[in-house]
């Protein structure tokens, strides 16, 4: 039987780790051909999202390799924990250019290829940080507010060509991103254990697996939206 994404041609930054790795290999399983990207690991094009005009070479090259570009799923991003007081200007900077002017940027690139696919899909990353805040995570938090906001008018004004776009927000996910915090601090793993209501932490293919749905034809009439995949974590007060 043929996969249902079979034909579909996916870009995915982020895909050298964590859940853009999951995602590309998902993607993929499901019949998609993927064009991955990140700063390292086993990818088609190792680059940095965040270097000027970059974004319109990765889709050009997608689409040179692949004949077209269905699927857009910038998941490569960065976290750290940095107190308000003494934050330094470039680490801030650095989060939202990562996490955000990159995203904008390699969607803004994809859409006249997107345009031409009969359904095109965008899935960008936030996090339950999009609905919360914490602690030393002033950045990450403004970061991704800002890239769900950015997705719900990016899906206003892509609708009339039939291409959706909807922002994943995972809850805590065991990815080499969070596995240090993990490690250094159990308790921190047994607090978002405890938060979630399923009692365990997230694995990559938890979110992987919503990603492709929401790629897939079956979610053809959901866009805008923002989708908790946290085991239940943001339904316990
Ligand atoms: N792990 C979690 O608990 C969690 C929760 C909510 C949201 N997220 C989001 O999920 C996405 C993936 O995170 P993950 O947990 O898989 O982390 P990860 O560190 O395993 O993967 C992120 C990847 O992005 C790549 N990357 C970082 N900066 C880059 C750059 N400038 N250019 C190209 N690639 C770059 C890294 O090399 C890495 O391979 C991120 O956007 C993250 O914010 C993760």
């Amino acid at each position: 039987m043929a996969g249902r994404l079979e034909g579909r041609s996916a870009l995915v930054t982020g895909a050298g780790s964590g859940i853009g790795l999951a995602t590309a290999r998902r993607l993929a399983a499901d019949g998609a051909r993927v064009f991955t990207v990140d700063l390292k690991g086993e990818v088609d094009r190792l680059a940095d999202v965040t270097a000027p005009g970059i974004n319109a070479e990765l889709v050009a090259a997608a689409v040179a390799r692949h004949g077209g570009l269905d699927i857009l799923v910038p998941c490569a991003g960065v976290s750290a924990f940095h107190p308000l007081e003494g934050h330094d200007d470039d680490y801030f900077d650095h989060v939202m250019a990562v996490n955000l002017t990159a995203v904008f940027r390699l969607i803004r690139d994809a859409v006249p290829a997107l345009k031409q696919s009969p359904q095109g899909r965008i899935v960008t990353i936030g996090s339950t940080m999009a609905r919360f805040g914490d602690a030393g995570l002033v950045a990450y938090g403004a970061s991704k507010h800002a890239v769900l906001g950015m997705t719900r008018s990016v899906a206003c004004e892509l609708g009339p060509f039939g291409i959706t776009a909807n922002c994943l927000q995972p809850g805590a996910i065991e990815t080499p991103m969070t596995e240090p915090a993990f490690t250094a601090m159990p308790e921190f793993r047994t607090y978002f254990e405890k938060k979630a209501a399923l009692g365990r932490l997230g694995q990559p293919e938890d979110v992987a697996d919503v990603i492709a749905f929401l790629c897939s034809d079956d979610a053809r009439f959901m866009t805008g939206q923002g989708f908790f995949v946290d085991g239940g974590a943001m339904t316990r007060q």
